[in-house]
């Protein structure tokens, strides 16, 4: 029996020790926490998390205390011939009582997780006063259409703070979820469906999505940025995208580039662009040729940028619907990787 007892001990450590090293990853200032209150969403998803945690808190001090009791109690009972336990068979009233239990846990934990599900699905009203967008997922990249405003973007989500977004999902191909793990809730885009989510911020700034979908080889790319503005910021940014400032910006090119659609694909050494579907761009200004067919020139690339089937069919790069200030901003980047 004796050698028995330091096993238990280190079980028990370990176990204390994953328990702790799992607590030191839940930082609430991790860029991709679901443990944040940037979002009216996430509070709601919050009061979900707070009832299964004391649910979760009573149920592990009952088994604790109830195992406890059981060891020393029982520790010492008549042994059989052989020196083993006398074997206990069937005890009706305690069968019942463990089904009944964790069935009324499950059913607490399940009611208010539905609702805030479906709340969470519901459009909002007209009196809201919602911004529509309708979300199209693509392998892989996310576009967000801004319908009434006639803006596109790519891989960043533009929104007012305090103010309900009426996402409409879709996807192009296979597939995807669209995620922003600190403003909560998320949900599938799927081809030939519209599903629903909405979003409200309660705080400006810049916040991490990721597709949460297995879509491909260029999954783990997929990423897309959120940009709560305040009011006059919305405004100003809507204006920039309706009438761009003329001639290209290497800077707003290489954000892009690395934020949008294009690192999910491509790698540029020395940057986090590091997609390996594509070919690596490093030194692109410096080759002959675009995608191994026409001259690397300013025209030639304006072509392929703004439809790369239309000029080497059969290319895995895809038709991205860049608007023409995302292409004089690409250009002037390129151009610039020598
Ligand atoms: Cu798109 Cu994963």
């Amino acid at each position: 029996m004796v050698h028995r007892l330091p096993w238990r001990i280190v079980a028990a450590l370990a176990m204390l020790s994953v328990g702790v090293l799992l607590l030191g990853a839940c930082s609430s200032s991790a860029p991709q926490t679901t443990i944040s209150d940037a979002s009216v969403n996430n509070d709601r998803i919050w009061s979900v998390y707070t009832i299964i945690w004391i649910a979760a808190a009573v149920v592990f001090v009952a088994v604790e205390a109830l195992l406890v009791y059981t060891i020393i109690k029982f520790r010492n009972k008549p042994r059989t011939a052989h020196g083993r336990p006398v074997p206990v068979h069937g005890n009706t009233k305690l069968e019942i009582v463990w089904t009944i239990i964790p069935a009324v846990v499950l059913v607490v934990i399940a009611i208010p997780t539905l609702q805030i599900i479906a709340e969470l699905e519901k459009r909002p009203s007209e009196a809201d006063n919602p911004l529509e967008i309708s979300v199209i997922a693509h392998q892989f990249f996310f576009e967000f259409r801004y319908e009434d405003q006639g803006i596109r973007t790519t891989n960043e989500l533009h929104i007012p703070v305090n103010r309900k977004v009426d996402l409409v999902m879709t996807s192009n191909d296979v597939i995807h979820s669209l995620w922003a793990p600190r403003l909560g809730g998320k949900v599938d885009s799927i081809p030939g469906r519209n599903n629903h989510m909405w979003l409200e911020a309660k705080e400006t700034g810049e916040f991490d999505g990721q597709c949460a979908e297995f879509c491909g080889v260029g999954h783990a790319n997929m990423r897309f940025k959120v940009i709560v503005h305040d009011e006059a910021g919305f405004m100003a940014w809507m204006d920039e995208e309706l009438n761009p400032t003329p001639g290209g910006d290497a800077a707003a090119g290489e954000a892009f580039f690395l934020n949008g659609p294009c690192a999910g694909c491509h790698a540029i050494d020395g940057t986090t662009a590091a997609g390996t579907v594509g070919p690596n761009l490093t030194h692109f200004a410096s080759l002959p040729q675009i995608a191994g067919v026409v001259p690397n020139d300013e025209q030639n690339l304006r072509a392929w940028l703004a439809n790369p089937p239309a000029v080497k069919p059969g290319t895995g790069m895809p038709n991205l619907n860049l608007t023409p200030a995302q292409i004089d901003n690409l250009v002037a980047y390129l151009q610039s990787l020598k």
